[in-house]
């Protein structure tokens, strides 16, 4: 790649946003990555971020420069539990990191995305389209939110060129999955998916690539399902 291309990832310092990172470094991108945890490493530059804090997202964006793409793959999930445990703090918290973080970080980043005439891919789930087989419902009303954030900002960035559109993962080998699912209950759950096994996050990430990268040229609004065959959309 002649000129790099520079991307940040929001909830890069783990799982899918992390492979992520380290694929796009591999093909040439300049990467950064942001969230709470310091990342330290010779590839990829660190920059704190709690996507919960507005000033946060405020005080990031006031340290770059210029940005071709932003990936979206911060994100929490909750654990199942019936309505009348319904509480809305919890609710509440899982909002703002996976839906009004993205819309933070949108509203910081979005003169260098015109400028650029950037991407923006967002790292949604399999629970938007269906339901989640082990978070709560909190997270799939989130995941569910993201659709519509996805579909009414593509035509609102369209005018200046900016594309945006998600990815739709079923369970992928992240932290987030390995803490929250008891390892014989995967094995059972890889049982029902017709490629016979969890993703790996290097799938997701070359997903992702692909919708960031110069070949997408008329993809927006849009969202890739990833999922072995597991949900069969269309
Ligand atoms: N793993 C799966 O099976 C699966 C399936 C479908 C979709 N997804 C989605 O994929 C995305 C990434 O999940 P993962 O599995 O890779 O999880 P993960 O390994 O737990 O990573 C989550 C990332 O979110 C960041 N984050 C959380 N709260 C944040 C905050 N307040 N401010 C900034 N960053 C924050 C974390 O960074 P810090 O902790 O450093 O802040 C971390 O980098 C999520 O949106 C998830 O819903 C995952």
């Amino acid at each position: 790649m002649k000129d790099k291309k520079n991307v940040l990832i929001v909830g890069g310092t783990s799982g899918i946003g992390n492979q992520t990172a380290k694929y796009l470094v591999a093909q040439g991108y300049d990467v950064i990555i942001s969230g709470r945890t310091q990342l330290i490493s010779d590839d990829l530059k660190y920059l704190y971020l709690d996507v919960c804090d507005e000033k946060s997202v405020q005080e990031l964006f006031l340290n770059i420069r210029s940005l071709d793409a932003i990936v979206y793959a911060a994100g929490i999930t909750t654990k199942q539990k019936n309505i009348n445990e319904f509480d809305k703090d919890i609710f509440n918290n899982i909002m703002d990191v996976n839906v009004s973080g993205l819309l933070l970080c949108l509203k910081y980043s979005y003169k260098f995305l015109k400028e650029s005439k950037g991407k923006v891919v967002v790292v949604n789930s399999l629970a938007s389209r269906t339901y989640s087989q082990f978070s709560g419902v909190e997270y799939t009303i989130s995941k569910s939110a993201l659709n519509g954030l996805v579909k009414q900002l593509a035509v609102e960035f369209a005018k200046d060129g900016v594309l945006i559109n998600s990815v739709l993962p079923s369970m992928t080998a992240t932290p987030m999955l390995v803490k929250n699912v008891d390892k014989k209950l995967l094995e059972s759950i890889e049982a029902q998916i017709p490629l016979g096994r969890i993703a790996d996050p290097l799938e997701i990430a070359k997903a992702i690539e692909f919708l960031l990268s110069e070949n997408n040229t008329y993809m927006t609004g849009s969202g890739l399902d990833i999922n072995g065959g597991l949900y069969l959309n269309g």
